[in-house]
Formats: structure tokens, sequence, C-alpha cells
């Protein structure tokens, strides 16, 4: 089998904050304000193909969709450039098995695809196939791939681990908390509400509440104490502590948003009654606690002994609400993992990856 020398398959995961991140301390190039706590999503992938010698495009494909669209990698690359050194230019093509840009979270599973392989070809300028793998087990490697991804999106610095990521605020990269197996009993459903992109990105509507909500304080320094309460719980795998914690950290955030001088309200009707029946799930006394992104959707956390049951009520009270006013709701059922891969793929692999592209 032929090794392509100069192509890298990446392969990444989402990072979904139990905790959030929602704001940059000013002055320096997204650095966070606040500390997230977060677990990657074994399930959810963005494949990446990087090809060493190209000319900064980056091509980016939803599974079973047949229209790709074209992004700038130049763009990120220079200014990465700033801060690191990239002596190539390469082309990317990535494929998302999730909706892009809805919420999801797929910029970091995608720039953490990117910067661990920029880093990749940077750190070995001639990739040596049977040491890329070991790549992903040096830490050093890996938080300096979680710097360069977190330039790309902040979120991003988390991806590059499997299992449970803490980013602290005003740090430059992300660590790795816990592995997946520390609490592999945990579940995660996406309730996906609305494929459609969303009207603001996670980046201008921080921007906006950075700038415009007078809230925005009161989140910053709150944050703090959630995210020391949230780590303890964490470290004792108490879900009815996190839980409560997760909930006051998105809905901190989302109050923070849509007091914004220009409200930003990500939330659909349809995400409100997915809220709305986890409240009713807890009432009835299962552990099930609900957060949110910059986006419509709705994720659930709770432990595999309960799944069946939440699951099968859910879909109950959902269906209720579907009668009325005909929403539509799609379950991606997730738990913690993602591990990353990074490997040089044979010329047939690399063909039949890039042939998906083709119209
Ligand atoms: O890193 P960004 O720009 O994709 O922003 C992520 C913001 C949230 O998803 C809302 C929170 C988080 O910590 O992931």
């Amino acid at each position: 089998m032929k090794n392509n020398t100069y192509s890298v398959l990446i392969k990444t995961s989402p990072s979904l904050a139990l905790i959030k991140y929602w704001g940059k301390l000013p002055n320096k190039y997204n650095i966070p304000a606040t500390t997230s706590l977060a677990v990657t999503l074994q399930g959810l992938r963005t494949e990446t193909l990087m090809i060493r010698d190209g000319s900064g495009k980056l091509i980016i494909q939803e599974n079973n969709d047949a229209t790709h669209i074209e992004h700038n990698l130049a763009d990120y690359v220079g200014i990465l450039n700033r801060y690191s050194r990239i002596s190539f230019m390469p082309d990317a093509y990535s494929i998302n098995n999730f909706p892009t840009a809805a919420g999801i979270a797929s910029s970091s599973s995608g720039y953490a695809a990117l910067a661990l392989g920029l880093l990749a070809f940077e750190t070995q300028k001639t990739i040596q196939c049977a040491h890329l793998k070991s790549c992903l087990t040096e830490k050093k490697f890996l938080q300096n791939a979680s710097r360069l991804a977190r330039i790309g999106s902040v979120s991003a610095s988390r991806a590059v681990y499997e299992g449970f990521t803490l980013l602290q605020r005003g740090a430059q990269y992300a660590e790795q908390l816990a592995p997946a197996s520390f609490w592999d009993n945990l579940r995660i459903v996406i309730v996906i509400v609305s494929t459609r992109k969303k009207a603001v990105s996670s980046r201008n509507g921080m921007k906006l509440t950075e700038q415009t909500s007078p809230y925005y304080k009161a989140w910053i320094h709150d944050a703090k104490k959630l995210s020391q309460e949230a780590l303890s719980a964490f470290g004792h795998k108490d879900l009815e502590k996190l839980g409560a914690c997760m909930r006051a950290s998105y809905l901190r955030m989302h109050g923070s948003a849509m007091a914004a001088g220009s409200p930003i309200i990500y939330w659909l009707p349809e995400s409100l009654a997915v809220l709305h029946c986890a409240e009713a799930l807890r009432k009835e006394g299962y552990s099930v606690w609900e957060t949110m992104d910059a986006g419509p959707q709705v994720k659930l956390i709770y432990e595999e002994r309960e799944e069946q049951q939440i699951i099968v009520r859910l879909k109950t009270m959902l269906e209720e609400y579907t009668v009325n006013s005909k929403g539509n709701f799609q379950f991606v059922f997730s738990r913690p993992g993602g591990k990353p891969e990074l490997y040089c793929p044979d010329e047939a692999e690399q063909q039949a990856f890039l042939n998906t592209f083709k119209q």
C-alpha cells in the first residue's frame, strides 16, 4: 500500500460545552472570558483531507448533500502566521456527518481538524506516516494543536481531545479533564429542531453581547463561581449538581445574549417545547438536563440506565406538540468519546474521498 506523504486525513468530533464559553478577553485574540467544561461527542464526525501544497481552499460538505461550500482556508493560515509559522498553503476538503452551522458546534470539529493537520505538516516537514499516530499521544503536540484550533474558533481548542475537556478563562489552549471512560454511562441526545443555517454566528453573537448587553458583566462575574461548582460536581460524577450548573450556564449565557442592543434569540418555538419537556421529565423523577448553544437545537444529558424511558416519554410529549404545531424533531444520539484520528490515506482512499466532492 503506497502512502501519499503530501496529504493527511484527520477525523475529529464536535465539542459540546456543558458550561459555556461566551465572550472574549479584551485586546487579546480569541481568548475566552469564561471557563468552559465540555464533552467531545462520539459518533458525530468531521473528516478532513488536507493536501499540503494547494491554494488555500477549504471545501465543506455535509454527508448526503450534493452541494458543497467553498471557504477561504488562506484567511485562517494568514491569522495563524501572526502567532505561529506555517510555511505552506494547503487545500482542505471536509465532510460532516451532521448539519453544518446549525448549532452543533461544527466549527469546533472543523478547526480542530485543520489545526491538527497543519501542525502535523509543520512539525514533520516530510510526513512520516508511521509517526503520525503517536503525535496524538504527545501532550505538547495536542496543546499546540489546541492553541492553533482556538485561533480559528475557541470551542475548537477543546475538540482536539476525546472525552471531557476544560478551557480556562484566559487560557491559550484547552486540556483534557478526563477520558470518556471516566463517565462512560453518560448519554447525550441532540434534538434537532431545525437544520437551517443560523442567522447570527457565535462570533457575531458574542461580540454584540459583549458590546451592548447590560447583563454581560453579570454573566462573566457569575460564570466563575458556576464553573467551580460544575468542576466539583463533575469530579464526583454528580449529575444532579452538574445538571443544575449546566442549566444555569446556558440560561445565563442566552439571557445575556437576548438582552443585547439588537437582541440575539437563537431559540425557536420547538426549542422551547423541548426545554419544557426536560423540565416535565425532571418532575417525573428523571435526571435529565438540557443545554443550548448558538443555535436552536437542544442537547439533553442523562445516564444510560434511564435512556429508554426518557426517550419514550420525550417522543410522546413531543408528538402532542407536533400535532398542534407541525414541529419536526430529529434525534442524534451520542456519548462521551470522539477520539481524534490522524493518518496518511493511501491513494485509493484519498481518491474515493475526493470523489464525494465531485458533482
Ligand atoms: O468557539 P465558537 O466561536 O464556535 O463559540 C462557541 C460558543 C458556544 O458554543 C455557545 C459555547 C461553547 O463553549 O462551545
